[in-house]
């Protein structure tokens, strides 16, 4: 009996030894460089004080490609280098859950498909891919030709024509006796969506709280009357009502509702703002302008002057203008940055990322970093003609969360600017080059500007201004 007690006490004191030998060589990770700020605020008022580029930039510059803050109430790592990126992103992304503000969760509807991580995320994802794919946009490229038509003769604007177009994809053909409805409600939703979240009578968010109430209404009777007419469509909103998971089940009344609203959310404003930036460059830039008139104007030609309908294969192939469409994504990097939490304790080249820390992978650092775009406050498309540093180019993000809306929203721009350039001339007012956050970067006042529609006629070109 002594002498297994006494081989139990070996056996504890080596594995002690050992064990403790083990954790002296392997040192505790530290905690990144950088400042949690002022107690309790930490560097709140600094990041909503100035420019978020020049707070987000000093702090690079002086800590590197990782570094801690705390903000909006939370401590949290931000992260400006493609490999800390795609490490969050791609290969770690299972420790990394994304996070919103609750108040913006309730607008969305929790079920929303961005907020999630696991099969309900894979199977929300595989339906909304399919309703965005290459099969179902050239599908639809006449109907988003039309759609660009008309904005452009009524000059509705490009708020309106990335509504219409993110509603074609969702509700498909039908339902435009909603659309109204819809697209009122929608604009009043998204206005409270970026402001204080007071939700007191005649506040903005109390007023988006109730049109999201009435949306909802609105696409519940959508939802009853295709059930009724038994109609069964191609779009998204046709696939979330025929899913049915292995175990037979199909989604509440509440998911499809907040699938139908956060895909809204993700295209609409986005898209739009999108295509401001890309109409101040082609202002800006005459010899931008230029190379897109040439390619556009040849393409019109080749239509027999518009007689014919755009085809897939021209959408495809519009080299100059696809360019400046990505130029123009990595200047104004509309999505500056996004939002994941830890799940557990996360080790990055030596620094500790804690457990339920806020992690911002900043896209925008990459996109203005020299080492991976030369002279990046340059606007060049050029540089596109040469390959770009793998996981450096992410305005769309990257890994499981990657913008499944990519093709629709460069398509949509393309089909825009080709209606665009061939029958209308503009003017954008003068602008202080100043940029304004909405929550998305765009020019101080918008863009306000001036529109002719042209006519092409053997005296010349004539004039009809249609819209300020
Ligand atoms: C210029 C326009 C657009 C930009 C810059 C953009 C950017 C992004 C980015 C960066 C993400 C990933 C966010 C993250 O990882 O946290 C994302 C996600 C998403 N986008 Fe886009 N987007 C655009 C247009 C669109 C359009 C037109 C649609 C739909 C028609 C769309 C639908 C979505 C959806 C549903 C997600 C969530 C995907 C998921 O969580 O799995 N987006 N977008």
């Amino acid at each position: 009996m002594n002498t297994v007690l006494l081989y139990c006490f070996v056996f504890a004191l080596l594995s002690f030894i050992l064990l403790g030998k083990q954790t002296r060589n392997k040192p505790r990770a530290k905690l990144p460089p950088g400042s949690m700020g002022w107690p309790y605020l930490g560097e709140t008022l600094q990041l909503y004080s100035q420019n978020p580029n020049v707070f987000f930039g000093t702090r690079q510059q002086r800590y590197g490609e990782i570094f801690k803050t705390h903000i909006l109430g939370s401590p949290g790592v931000m992260l400006c280098s493609p490999e800390a990126i795609r490490f969050v992103l791609v290969t770690r992304a299972h420790l990394f859950k994304p996070t919103y503000p609750k108040s913006k969760e309730k607008l969305s509807g929790p079920s929303a498909l961005f907020f999630h991580q696991d099969d309900y995320h894979t199977q929300m994802r595989r339906l909304v891919q399919e309703s965005l794919s290459l099969d179902a946009i050239k599908n639809l490229v006449p109907d988003i030709e039309a759609i660009a038509i008309s904005t452009l003769d009524s000059w509705s604007g490009g708020q309106i024509f990335t509504f219409d177009v993110a509603a074609l994809f969702i509700f498909g053909r039908s339902n435009t006796h909603y659309k109204e409805q819809l697209k009122k409600n929608y604009f009043t939703l998204d206005k409270g969506y970026n402001c204080f979240p007071i939700n007191l009578p005649g506040s903005s968010y109390n007023k988006s709280v109730l049109a999201r109430r009435r949306l909802s209404l609105i696409l519940g009777e959508i939802i009853k009357e295709r059930k009724e007419n038994k109609l069964v469509e191609k779009d998204l909103l046709g696939s979330l009502l025929k899913f049915k998971d292995e175990q037979g089940q199909t989604l509440t009344h509440n998911q499809i509702l907040d699938n139908i609203i956060g895909v809204l959310f993700a295209a609409q404003d986005t898209t739009a703002t999108l295509l401001t930036w890309i109409l101040k460059y082609m202002h800006d830039y005459s010899e931008l302008l230029e190379a897109i008139q040439v390619e556009q104007r040849a393409i019109f030609a080749a239509n027999e002057g518009g007689n014919q309908s755009l085809s897939w294969a021209q959408t495809r192939n519009m080299p100059p203008t696809s360019r400046a469409v990505k130029e123009s994504l990595r200047m104004a990097s509309i999505i500056s940055f996004t939002f994941r939490e830890a799940v557990e304790d996360v080790e990055y080249k030596g620094y500790l990322i804690r457990k339920g820390w806020k992690v911002l992978p900043l896209f925008r650092n990459i996109h203005h970093n020299p080492d991976f775009f030369n002279e990046p406050h340059n606007f060049n498309p050029s540089r596109f003609e040469l390959g770009i540093r793998p996981n450096a180019f992410v305005p769309f993000g990257n890994g499981v969360h990657t913008c499944p809306g990519n093709e629709v929203a460069k398509t949509e721009i393309l089909i825009f600017i080709y209606h665009l350039v061939n029958k209308f001339r503009w003017e954008a007012a003068a602008s202080d080059g100043g940029i304004h956050y909405d929550p998305f970067p765009v020019p101080h006042q918008g863009l306000p500007a001036k529109f002719w529609k042209e006519y092409s006629g053997s005296q010349g070109a004539l004039y009809d201004k249609i819209a300020n």
